[in-house]
């Protein structure tokens, strides 16, 4: 039976907007993230076309990692971490995404993030774009509508790839591409939202937008990959879905076939093409139902063909159900709903837990592509409770990881060739969903509130201490 790998990387996982605050500093431009304001689970987080003055942003100062790097990844190390994953925030290294030449400020403090996990033989794992747009390419070209946006792409990945793929050998083109095939991707993943303000839950969605837009990604996607094979030969890069599983709601052939249809277009279209090379049948008669004709130039398919991924990476939180059903209630979500799963408990968000769900998509997945599989992002979102002495008794999160980690290594004893995990948040950042601090997944504790207060101190949770210990014995302490 096979055993996790004897360099399994385990690690933590971040982005750039959620967490480095600095949204201004040393050159850097405004991001799509960087115009939404805070929300919460029930009320909508808005888009604003201007910074207004009275509004709070979480993103503008978030945990201010940007001036505690040192500080964060010294605590990483402390508790083993093999790798690291953060993402680079476009607007950093070029302001509007236009400029011909990048600032050099901004690849500076990503070399020294890189050159600070190498000191503790930390492993960094680098998402190219994690949901930061330069609001700038919104306002010009209705974000990833416009094929402009490629070769805005292509400059800022060569930039980055140039800069550190002597020091860094693993990274992601763009997180949750398939945001793009739900109507939440038309934000922070697609930018399609060009003059919109208001609450993000109320956009106008327009498929046939969406997915052109998609497809310019695609294209983007592979020639970073393309380029990276060209100049890079030891750099090994990989695509990042955002994987909600769906479970058909009963044995009805009908829900079957509903829940097939469901997994093909959001799950793993974009996999499809990014690993395949090449757009799925099944994708013809989706387009064809639903009026979307994919603008295509005479060499989008070559290049899809010549850029696949050398790994496939993917986020787990939560399955869902898709059926004909009446009186079921929906579940809650990141980028996509469905109905509620009897058998499962459920976040204080309305996510639902579900580690048997991760052993079985792990499966999935490797059946299909068989290649490495890494699980990027995993973790339980919730409001942890600061005791008067410091410390923070955090079973429910530990509970959360020790289950999915568990199933995991399942997978890994069914067949799957699995490189490691980085559970999400592994320090306390804003979410992604509502822009909330309260929601926190993370082993160390930010003392940093919803109202923009806290002074930023640093606390070591319950769950550090554990994490420690399964990094340590390579997951056989759980
Ligand atoms: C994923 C994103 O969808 O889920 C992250 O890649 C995000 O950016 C994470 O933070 C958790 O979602 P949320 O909404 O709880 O922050």
């Amino acid at each position: 039976m096979r055993a996790l790998r004897e360099n399994f990387l385990w690690g933590g996982a971040t982005a750039a907007n959620q967490f480095e605050g600095a949204w201004d500093v040393d050159g850097k431009g405004p991001s799509v993230s960087d115009m939404c304001t805070n929300g919460t689970n029930k009320i909508s987080k808005k888009i604003t076309t201007k910074i207004e003055k009275d509004t709070f942003y979480p993103s503008h100062d978030a945990i201010d990692f940007y001036h505690h790097y040192k500080e964060d990844i010294k605590l990483f190390a402390e508790m083993g971490f093999k790798v690291f994953r953060f993402s680079i925030a476009w607007t950093r290294i070029f302001p509007t995404g236009m400029e011909e030449k990048p600032n050099d400020a901004g690849l500076k403090f990503y070399e020294n993030v890189v050159d600070e996990c190498k000191k503790y033989n930390i492993e960094p794992l680098i998402t190219i774009s994690h949901y930061e747009m330069p609001y700038a390419l919104v306002e010009k070209y209705n974000g990833w509508y416009g094929r402009e946006c490629i070769e805005c792409f292509e400059r800022f990945s060569k930039a980055v790839l140039d800069r550190l793929a002597g020091k860094v050998k693993y990274f992601l083109t763009f997180n949750e591409i398939n945001a793009g095939t739900m109507p939440m991707g038309n934000v922070l993943s697609l930018g399609t939202i060009k003059g919109y303000s208001g609450p993000i839950s109320e956009i106008k969605d327009n498929p046939q937008i969406r997915f052109q837009a998609l497809h310019h990604q695609f294209v983007a996607s592979a020639k970073t990959v393309k380029y990276a094979h060209e100049h890079f030969p030891e750099v090994k890069i990989g695509n990042m879905i955002c994987f909600i599983t769906m479970y058909p709601y009963t044995c009805n052939p009908t829900d079957i076939l509903m829940a097939q249809k469901e997994m093909q277009m959001k799950n793993y279209f974009c996999s499809d093409v990014q690993v395949r090379g090449y757009y799925p049948a099944y994708a013809d008669r989706y387009f064809e139902e639903n009026n979307i004709i994919i603008k295509k130039e005479a060499d989008d398919d070559k290049i899809l063909k010549e850029g696949t991924v050398d790994f496939y990476t993917f986020s787990y939180y939560m399955s869902n159900c898709i059926g004909e059903v009446n009186d079921v209630k929906k579940t809650g979500g990141n980028i996509g709903l469905g109905y509620k799963n009897p058998y499962l408990k459920e976040s204080e968000w309305g996510w639902q837990i579900d580690p048997k769900g991760l052993r079985y998509t792990l499966n999935e997945i490797y059946d299909r592509y068989q290649i490495p599989v890494m699980i990027v992002e995993n973790g339980l979102g919730a409001k942890d409770k600061l005791e008067e002495d410091g410390s923070i008794h955090d079973a429910y999160r530990i509970d959360y990881l020790r289950s999915h980690i568990e199933q995991m290594i399942e997978a890994v004893k069914d067949g799957v060739d699995l490189m490691g995990y980085t559970p999400w948040g592994c320090i306390d950042l804003i979410s992604a969903s509502t822009g909330e601090m309260a929601k926190r997944y993370g082993f160390i504790y930010v003392d940093k509130y919803d109202d923009g207060t806290g002074d930023l101190s640093r606390r070591k949770k319950d769950s550090f201490e554990w994490y420690k210990k399964v990094i340590e014995s390579n997951g056989s302490i759980l």
